[in-house]
């Protein structure tokens, strides 16, 4: 016998809810990640490097996460005029100068073991030795997610030279008395 119009009718709906249910939670457990997501990039301070101006205490309200014009030089190497310097780059959505064409994975790859996708291994001045020994993965997936949501930015940091080079852009370096 063909279910009644009313009976089918009211299982349509009850599918309905259920689906609707499903992804208000769906929507609910993002919106907790991005919000954990928001918490962690704030206390680690990914900012005090990331965003231009505060390496030397005037950061950039309308650049957060955009990458730093300062870089953080090394200990120049017996006989080099310089120790080379890394800028930390932009993190924002944008394309071209951010992660944008990154994939989740290979942001929270980076954020946790220093591998760029390009395989380069990050210098340890950005603390990923720090990160990945102690952030979950999950941890790093809310980075990741919060970090897709802010301001896209687009600005490419100075090139990183490496000891003897000539400098890029400004850069900090520890200065013996
Ligand atoms: C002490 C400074 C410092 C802090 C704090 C820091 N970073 Fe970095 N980060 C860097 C530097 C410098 C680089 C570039 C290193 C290199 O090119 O070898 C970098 C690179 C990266 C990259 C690779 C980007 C690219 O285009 O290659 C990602 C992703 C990243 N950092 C995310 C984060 C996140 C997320 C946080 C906070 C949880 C954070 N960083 C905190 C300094 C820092």
């Amino acid at each position: 016998m063909p279910p009644e119009p009313a009976r089918l009718i009211a299982a349509a709906m009850a599918a309905l809810a259920f689906a609707n249910a499903a992804a208000d939670e769906g929507n609910a457990a993002q919106a907790d990640g991005i919000e954990r997501g928001r918490y962690l990039v704030t206390i680690m301070e990914c900012a005090g490097c990331h965003t231009t101006g505060t390496l030397r205490g005037q950061r950039r309200l309308d650049g957060y996460l955009a990458g730093s014009e300062t870089g953080l030089g090394g200990v120049a190497p017996q006989g080099a005029t310089n120790g080379g310097a890394v800028f930390p780059p932009n993190l924002t959505p944008d394309r071209e100068t951010g992660l944008g064409s990154w994939t989740d994975e290979q942001i929270g790859r980076a954020i946790r073991f220093g591998q760029r996708p390009d395989g380069r291994i990050l210098s340890p001045v950005m603390p990923w030795p720090i990160y990945g020994n102690s952030l979950s993965e999950a941890d790093a997936r809310s980075i990741v997610a919060y970090l897709r949501t802010i301001p896209t930015v687009r600005y490419k940091v100075p090139e990183n030279f490496t000891p003897g080079e000539p400098p890029t852009g400004p850069y900090l370096v520890i200065v013996g008395p």
